[in-house]
C-alpha cells in the first residue's frame, strides 16, 4: 500500500498517506472480497455508487466555495484552484452516464435511483466537515478519491476476469491519466494549509471517514444475499 511516487519531497502529504495505510490496506481486502464473493455484480454496484458520487460532487464543489468564500481570511490560492477544478470536472457525470448504459443499466434506472444508504452517509459527514469544521475539508476527501488514481493495467485484468466490457470503463481510463495532473495543486495546497496541525487532522479525519465509508460500503455488498440492482 504505498503513497503516489511524486510525493516523496513533500512531507506533509507524505506523512498522512503513510498515517492511512492501515485504513488503506483494509478496505482494500474488503474490496478484494467483495470481488472474490460478488464477481461481476458486485463490482457494478461499486461502479454504480461511484457514479452517484461523481454526481454529488459539482454541488458539493459549490458548498465548499461559498463556505471558503466565507471565512474571516480568504484563502486565495484555494479558491482560485477550486474554480479552475470544476471546470476540470465538469462534463463527467456524462462520461459515467455512458458507461453506466454500457453496462446495461437504463437511464430511467439512473435518474430514479439515490446513492446507497452507506454511501449518503460518507457523503453527508463530508458536506458536515466542510459547513460545521471548515472548508478544508475537501482536501482530505479528494486526497484518496483523487489522488490515487487506478492502475488502468489492473483495472483492464479485473473486468477481463470478470466479463465485463472494457468500454465500460471510460470514466476510469480518463482518470488514470488526468488525475495524475489534477493531483499536483491538491498536494500542494495541502503542503500550504496543513501546516496548521488542526487542518492536518481535519484533512486527515475527512480522508479516512471516505475510504472508511467505502469499505462500509463493500462490506454492505458482500452480506447482501442477492446483488444490488443498483
Ligand atoms: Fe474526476
Ligand atoms: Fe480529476
Amino acid at each position: 500500500m504505498t503513497s503516489p511516487s511524486d510525493v516523496a519531497d513533500r512531507r506533509i502529504v507524505k506523512s498522512l498517506y503513510e498515517q492511512l495505510v492501515p485504513i488503506r490496506a483494509l478496505v482494500h481486502l474488503v474490496r478484494n472480497r467483495l470481488i472474490r464473493e460478488k464477481g461481476a455484480a458486485g463490482w457494478r454496484s461499486c461502479y454504480f455508487q461511484n457514479y452517484h458520487t461523481s454526481r454529488a460532487t459539482t454541488a458539493f464543489f459549490e458548498l465548499v466555495e461559498r463556505e471558503a468564500s466565507r471565512l474571516p481570511e480568504k484563502p486565495v490560492k484555494f479558491l482560485e484552484w477550486l474554480h479552475l477544478h470544476k471546470l476540470e470536472e465538469a462534463g463527467e457525470e456524462t462520461m459515467f452516464r455512458e458507461d453506466l448504459l454500457t453496462l446495461g443499466y437504463r437511464n430511467e434506472q439512473i435518474d430514479s435511483s439515490l446513492p446507497d444508504e452507506v454511501i449518503l452517509d460518507m457523503f453527508g459527514r463530508q458536506m458536515a466537515l466542510v459547513v460545521c469544521k471548515h472548508p478544508f475539508a475537501l482536501l482530505g476527501f479528494l486526497l484518496v478519491t483523487e489522488c490515487l488514481p487506478s492502475n488502468i493495467s489492473a483495472v483492464q485484468n479485473e473486468i477481463a476476469s470478470l466479463g465485463i466490457s472494457p468500454r465500460a470503463i471510460s470514466t476510469i481510463r480518463y482518470h488514470a491519466k488526468e488525475d495524475i495532473q489534477h493531483r499536483e495543486p491538491i498536494f500542494d495546497l495541502i503542503e500550504l494549509y496543513a501546516k496548521d496541525q488542526r487542518i492536518y487532522e481535519l484533512v486527515y479525519f475527512a480522508a479516512a471517514s471516505t475510504l472508511v465509508g467505502w469499505g462500509l460500503f463493500f462490506d454492505k455488498v458482500i452480506s447482501n444475499p442477492k446483488p444490488q440492482a443498483g
